[in-house]
């Protein structure tokens, strides 16, 4: 609940250990006061009594960095928010009209000239959630030409570091820290998709430890283009403003009566840490993002790399048996079983299984799948089309296009305008009438393309389809959910091309990267980690020497290992491993299972990175905790250091599951584990229980 002073101008939203403060002064200017630790009314009505500015020139203006959602146009330089277009004129000049706090959201109402601007806050957690709603009020169409979902404020502080994720296809979600500098630092997408190159997160600190000191952090829920910007402003004050869309030539033609509601980009500060401030990201992504998140995800089986494009119904049903026996519990048939699809040149956009290869569709192969005790999944990516199709054929003007311009093809697909209404009711029949036609529980949906020659021809501009098409799919996965809600939804996108918190919300899991090399995945799973939670980190142990990428040969443990950490899956080629593998294989899958509710529930602790050479995550639930342990190299012989634990009793005693040993809480957290890896890849887990 909001506490609202008595004059109505002052709002503080506050979760367990931080506040949120904001004031609107008497000229009606909307004022960040405070983002930190919790503080009462009376300290944030003592910020809101400091004067704007201390200093007066001509050239700066006092509003500059301080408010809450600066709109473009008046006594303003920053980056705007809100940039809005009439016949007109172009700028905003809004004027306060009321609020309202409702339950745990506050929201804020102002007006200009037939807009209305509505700003939303909702405490969640320690998270605040921030977005904004347009409507058009007035009689003529309004241009959106940049509508940020929030401006976020940091405090002054000296020397701002900021760390990103970036990435590219097979190489995502890496994590890098940089100083902060003068002017702004620009991150996004222009691609129609979220895209591997940045996850849309950011996280500010100046000192900060794995566990000690202030870290901000923001992250948006939008599955789309978009745009983050961190601006350090003249006079070092820092402000993050993010939203939907890359540029500000224009977002959305607002016509007489129609509603924008901006994506939701979440902050949190919190003073334990990057540890920390992940493990109030995790605990938020599960009690209010992730659908179903108390429920474990199972172990699945994936059949991409194990057959690719070359696929049937009985090769695939020997290799659900293979799945079955080491204990899987979800197989999926990744791509090719339907349309002409036997390579990537055809087939996207026909959702029947292929009479060839499946000539009595799919339910046979669920059967045998559910009689082997596993539930029954299929690859699909809705949003494309290849030229070589039946869809395309019958439909060419369903893709996007510009008038009189080639049609890039990437892949060999084009992408279906999802803004089209025939577009929707097409996927929307075709994948209701796939999910009821055979017992299906699950659906990876990919989206393996960005955008290029965006267009509609005959559309007004600024063009609807770069939100429409987000909106569009939000508004099929939301209905496919309704419709069969025992099926669960993986977003995929050439790997993790679509992460973010708005696809989140409505899938299941994620497909974290295309890469499956072990070693290579401690990096992303590290990047990963700083923002989203394991319980929808899926991650596969695939064949040796790597088929995907890179020919890495590894052991079965490394493998297992590096994957147990998040949402275990099996991709590798199970009808050419022995005997001795599937037995091994075995009981991974068996130590996963019972270690499974602490990894995809637990409080995650990052022990030591990656980049150390060897690395270390710890979970933590109730009285039982686990550690994952790798070591890339062994130099000289020199034992991996003892590796100090987190989130222990130190009065308790802990056993050791493994070798029976029992350690106190006191020694673990200050003296450490000793692990005892040797060689080249090589990875341990151990459990501890207190007793
Ligand atoms: C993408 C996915 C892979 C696989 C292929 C199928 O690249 O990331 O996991 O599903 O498509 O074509």
């Amino acid at each position: 609940m909001p506490e609202i002073a008595d004059n109505g101008r002052t709002w503080i939203l506050s979760g367990p250990t931080s506040s949120y403060a904001l004031h609107l002064t008497e000229a009606d200017e909307l004022i960040h006061l405070h983002w930190g630790p919790g503080i009462a009314l009376a300290d944030a009505e003592a910020l809101a009594a400091l004067p704007l500015s201390e200093r007066g020139a001509s050239f700066e203006s006092p509003l500059d960095g301080r408010e809450e959602y600066p709109v473009e146009g008046g006594p303003r330089f920053v980056r705007p928010a809100l940039s809005v277009r009439t016949d007109e004129r172009r700028g905003t000049e809004w004027s306060y009209q009321d609020f309202e706090a409702d339950g745990d959201e506050l929201r804020l109402r102002f007006r200009d000239a037939g807009l209305a601007v509505t700003l939303h806050y909702r405490m969640r957690g320690d998270v605040v959630e921030r977005w904004t709603t347009l409507r058009n009020e007035g009689e003529r169409p309004l241009e959106l030409l940049r509508a940020d979902s929030a401006t976020w404020t940091l405090p002054e502080r000296d020397d701002w570091r900021l760390s990103q994720l970036h990435g590219r296809w097979a190489a995502e979600s890496r994590l890098t820290r940089s100083p902060l500098t003068y002017g702004e630092k620009v991150i996004g997408s222009r691609r129609g998709h979220t895209g591997h190159q940045h996850l849309p997160w950011v996280a500010l600190d100046t000192d900060a430890t794995e566990e000690r000191g202030e870290v901000y952090g923001c992250a948006l829920g939008w599955s789309g283009s978009w745009r983050i910007a961190v601006a350090q402003l003249p006079d070092a004050r820092v402000q993050i403003t993010g939203g939907a869309g890359y540029d500000d030539s224009g977002l959305l033609l607002l016509a007489a009566g129609e509603s924008f509601t901006t994506p939701v980009f979440a902050g949190l500060w919190s003073d334990a840490g990057f540890g920390g401030a992940s493990r109030t990201w995790h605990a938020y992504q599960r009690a209010y993002v992730v659908p179903d998140a108390e429920q474990d995800r199972p172990v699945l089986f994936n059949s991409w790399e194990a057959t690719y494009f070359d696929i049937s119904e009985e090769q695939q049903a020997t290799l659900a048996r293979r799945a079955a026996a080491i204990g899987v519990e979800l197989f999926v048939v990744d791509d090719g079983w339907f349309g002409a699809r036997t390579g990537d040149h055809a087939g996207l956009g026909d959702w029947g299984p292929n009479p060839d290869r499946f000539p009595n569709g799919l339910k046979p192969l669920a059967d045998t799948v559910h009689d082997l005790g596993m539930q029954f999944g299929i690859w699909v990516e809705p949003e494309m089309v290849n030229p070589d199709s039946d869809l395309y054929r019958a439909h060419p003007d369903w893709v996007q296009f510009q008038s009189g311009r080639k049609r890039t093809e990437f892949r060999n697909q084009l992408v279906l305008n999802l803004a089209r209404e025939d577009v929707q009711e097409y996927l929307w029949e075709h994948l209701h009438g796939l999910l009821s036609s055979a017992p299906v529980d699950y659906v990876k949906w990919d989206f393996n393309r960005c955008f290029t020659d965006a267009g509609w021809p005959d559309d007004p501009y600024p063009q609807r389809l770069w939100v429409d098409h987000v909106r569009a799919l939000y508004a099929l996965l939301d209905r496919l959910r309704a419709a069969h809600p025992q099926v669960a939804f993986e977003s995929c996108s050439g790997g993790g091309g679509r992460i973010d918190l708005g696809i989140i919300s409505r899938t299941d899991q994620v497909w974290t990267s295309d890469n499956t090399d072990p070693l290579d995945r401690l990096d992303i799973q590290h990047g990963f980690s700083q923002i989203h939670p394991a319980r929808v980190m899926a991650a596969w142990v695939t064949d040796s020497p790597n088929t995907q990428l890179n020919g890495r040969v590894s052991s079965l443990r490394f493998r297992f290992v590096s994957a147990m950490a998040g949402v275990l899956g099996v991709g590798g080629d199970l009808s050419e491993w022995s005997d001795e593998e599937l037995a091994e294989a075995r009981r991974w899958v068996d130590l996963y299972k019972e270690i499974r509710p602490l990894v995809q529930q637990g409080d995650l602790y990052r022990l030591r990175p990656p980049a150390a050479g060897s690395s270390a995550v710890q979970y933590v639930r109730g009285d039982e905790s686990v550690v994952l342990a790798w070591l890339q190299a062994q130099r000289f012989g020199e034992p991996v250091p003892a590796l100090r634990l987190r989130g222990l009793d130190p009065a308790a005693s802990y056993e050791c599951r493994e070798t029976g040993e029992v350690y106190r809480g006191a020694v673990l957290l200050h003296h450490g584990l000793r692990l005892g890896l040797r060689g080249d890849l090589d990875a341990t887990v151990i459990r501890l229980r207190r007793i």
